[in-house]
């Protein structure tokens, strides 16, 4: 039996990969690592939280001794790493928790992995998920490919850029066998709602203001989770050591475009009149050093690994609309306490 290290298995992303996981792979151990800060919740995987292939460890990757000592008892073959403090605007208030966690976090991981793997890299992977934005803003035409050069702007960016260079140091320096992807805006079930959809969904199910930052001229390319998830596990299997692959949705909207799309899908969902919620959108001060566009070329991964999106985005933002909306006991318990501070702060106060 494999055992298989998913860090920040309680997030966004990482909770749709690890349930993914346990699922598929019954023949693997899945030891879901995480601190729990407040962007983790245990709630995410309740349905799988008592398989026999499935355990949670509550750990903080920023700790090296902890962490030695995980990797020493456990002694993982594979590592995915996901854990991240993951908010671009809270990383502009307040970029230290983003230099620690993302940088000192990932290192101590890459050491710990490097001092049980010593004996040979036969059978072992270290899997770092990244994002797109360490490639920077594009302008109107363009994709990001593998080698577009690194530009960062934000310090979460600046962060996970410095994580990526780490990463390729320690195969190349130490032969450490690694695989990196470069991922696109995801959307879905369990997204915290500080992110642009469910901060949107909750807003307009509750009649308060949708914020846009400037002229929501600006342009994501969207990915449905469990699509990002799929090439993930593609990725991990099959993906060539020491490699690079880009994943994204082809799916480019401008945030105010994709905003009114969402505010009919929501007024259709609430037996709202078409037009209602589109009336709460809100202009505001637009984000320090804000990207204009991010666009992936995912065809490496399309041709090499046979990965492709499932979902058409008008789908894929139904079926998110409708997990909130079914789950408005799951949003109202991670929108209360510290996220009102939150939002107060960021939305209201200043
Ligand atoms: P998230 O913020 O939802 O989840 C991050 C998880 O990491 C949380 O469960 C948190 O408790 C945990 N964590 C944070 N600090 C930790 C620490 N010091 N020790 C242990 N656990 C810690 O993030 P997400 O959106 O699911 O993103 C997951 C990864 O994917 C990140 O590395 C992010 O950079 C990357 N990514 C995200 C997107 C996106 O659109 N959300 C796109 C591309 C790449
Ligand atoms: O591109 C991948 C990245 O996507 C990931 O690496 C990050 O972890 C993830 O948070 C996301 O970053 P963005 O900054 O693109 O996502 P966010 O949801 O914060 O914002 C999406 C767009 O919407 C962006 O142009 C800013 C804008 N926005 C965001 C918020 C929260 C608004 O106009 N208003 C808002 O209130």
């Amino acid at each position: 039996m494999k055992t298989l290290l998913i860090t920040g298995g309680a997030g966004f992303i990482g909770s749709h990969v690890v349930r993914r996981f346990v699922n598929k792979y019954p023949e693997y151990k899945i030891v879901n690592l995480d601190v729990l800060t407040y962007a983790g919740n245990l709630e995410n995987l309740r349905d799988i939280d008592s398989r026999s292939n499935y355990e949670f460890v509550k750990a903080d990757i920023n700790d090296s001794a902890v962490i030695t000592n995980l990797f020493e008892k456990y002694q993982f073959d594979g590592v995915l790493h996901l854990a991240a403090e993951s908010h671009v605007d809270r990383s502009i208030a307040d970029p230290m928790a983003f230099i620690m966690t993302n940088i000192v976090g990932t290192v101590n991981l890459l050491n710990a992995a490097r001092k049980i793997w010593k004996a040979g890299s036969e059978g072992h992977r270290f899997y770092h998920i990244s994002t797109d934005e360490v490639y920077g803003s594009l302008g109107e035409s363009g994709l990001f490919l593998e080698t577009t050069s690194y530009d960062p702007h934000s310090p979460y960016s600046a962060s996970k850029a410095s994580s990526d260079h780490l990463v390729r140091a320690y195969h190349d320096t130490y032969k450490l066998p690694i695989v990196i992807t470069n991922c696109s805006n995801n959307y879905g079930p369990n997204q915290f709602p500080e992110k642009l959809i469910p901060l949107a969904i909750h807003n307009i199910s509750q009649n308060k203001p949708i914020p846009i930052y400037g002229k929501g001229e600006n342009i994501r390319d969207w990915l449905y989770v469990e699509d990002h998830a799929a090439a993930i596990d593609l990725v991990f299997h099959l993906g060539k050591d020491g490699e690079t692959y880009n994943i994204g949705g082809h799916n480019e909207w401008t945030n105010i475009s994709l905003i009114k799309q969402l505010c009919l899908t929501m007024d259709k969902k609430l037996g709202r009149e078409p037009g209602t919620s589109e009336k709460l959108i809100t202009y505001v001060k637009d984000r320090a050093g804000h990207d204009l566009r991010y666009a992936i070329d995912s065809s490496k991964i399309q041709q090499e690994l046979g990965w492709a999106p499932s979902l058409q985005f008008e789908e894929g933002i139904e079926k998110t609309v409708d997990w909130y909306l079914a789950n408005t006991e799951w949003l109202e318990n991670v929108a209360s306490g510290a996220y009102e501070k939150y939002y107060e702060k960021q939305y209201v106060s200043r």
